[in-house]
């Protein structure tokens, strides 16, 4: 097949979906496709055709690694403003004449149903959730009205819209931009004195924040592919929580997977996670995040629709568990949309 790897964009995310994307890419060509890795931004000025990017373009192999820092997207601006670089208004055309436009997209638009709305438009087609699915799925607070209303027990929550900076929830307290992804601008707070600031903080990404009551407990996620649950995956970071440093430099977390919990709290996560998967409308696969108590209440905290693919992920390392190589993951990825 021809492929697209699509990745990057203008996101705080994008190093995590370079890193994601030039894995993928690197996985479709081992496995015989021709494929390029096209950054949603840049776009590429030197082809108008999936055929002539994949002559000018095409790499033996891809290769991006996730900074410690959150990028600065500011920065990112002023490049594109310079002569010669790679520009956006292409990406439909090639596109177009590829036979799979593969998702590698993390946050903003390429995670909240735009980007899969502009190309249902244009009969181009996609892995991953629609447009409907990933808008759900992407904003945290809609979610998980959708979770309550289908009995999945989810930390209680207050919403702060815009110009709103107080809330009724006490300390100790997750504050979280309402969509965005990779615990970009969320802050556990445990004193009150840190509220407010962590409140303005979160804003900078996000007009809407979201505060949730903090749950003691361990950390899972348990992935969906083809309508089947993955084996949970325990998250027990070295230092303090599972943010942006500890989700994607090497060694900084200890993934445990098959997760080391009875089979009760496993099938219990399981059967949620496909619960959620159905509820927000997410298709093909996707990956549900939870905190478990001590004694035994499962939370679920969220769904993502395009989950990280990167060296440190947990979407691949669930699909290892159960015999699927990284390779016969994208390959399935691929051909589940066909
Ligand atoms: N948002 C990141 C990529 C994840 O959920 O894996
Ligand atoms: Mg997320």
């Amino acid at each position: 097949m021809d492929i697209v790897v699509l990745a990057g964009g203008y996101s705080h995310e994008r190093e995590v979906s370079l890193s994601s994307g030039s894995l993928i890419a690197n996985a479709l060509m081992e496995n015989g496709h021709r494929v390029i890795l096209l950054d949603l931004y840049f776009g590429t000025k030197e082809a108008a055709s999936f055929e002539e990017a994949y002559h000018k373009l095409k790499k033996e192999s891809y290769h991006y690694k996730v900074e410690k820092h959150i990028p600065d997207l500011k920065a990112l601006k002023t490049q594109k403003e310079k002569p010669n670089e790679l520009i956006g208004d292409n990406i439909i055309p090639i596109c177009q004449t590829a036979d799979l436009v593969f998702l590698s997209l993390h946050g903003e638009l390429g995670e909240n149903g735009q980007i899969q709305a502009v190309f249902d438009l244009y009969d181009i087609t996609y892995t991953g959730t629609g447009y409907l699915g990933s808008a759900i799925a992407m904003n945290k607070i809609l979610a998980k009205e959708v979770m309550r209303q289908n009995g999945v027990l989810t930390p209680e929550w207050d919403v702060l819209k815009e110009g709103v900076t107080t809330t009724s929830m006490s300390v100790p307290c997750v504050v979280k931009p309402d969509a965005s992804g990779s615990s970009i601008g969320v802050y556990i707070v445990e004193n009150e004195e840190d509220l407010e600031e962590a409140i303005m903080k979160a804003k900078e990404y996000s007009p809407t924040v979201l505060i949730e009551e903090k749950i003691e407990g361990r950390e899972f996620s348990v992935g969906i592919l083809d309508q089947q649950a993955l084996p949970a995956i325990e998250i027990i970071p070295k230092t303090g929580f599972y943010d942006y440093e500890n989700k994607y430099q090497e060694g900084a977390t200890e993934e445990v997977c098959p997760a080391d919990i009875s089979e009760d709290i496993s099938d219990r996560m399981k059967e949620i996670a496909l619960k959620v998967h159905h509820a927000l409308r997410l298709e093909y696969y996707s990956r549900t995040d939870f905190m478990v108590t001590e004694d035994g209440r499962i939370y679920c905290i969220e769904s993502n629709t395009l989950p990280g693919m990167t060296p440190t992920s947990l979407f691949p390392q669930e699909a290892a568990a159960v015999g699927i190589s990284y390779n016969e993951l994208c390959d399935k990825l691929a051909h589940l949309t066909l």
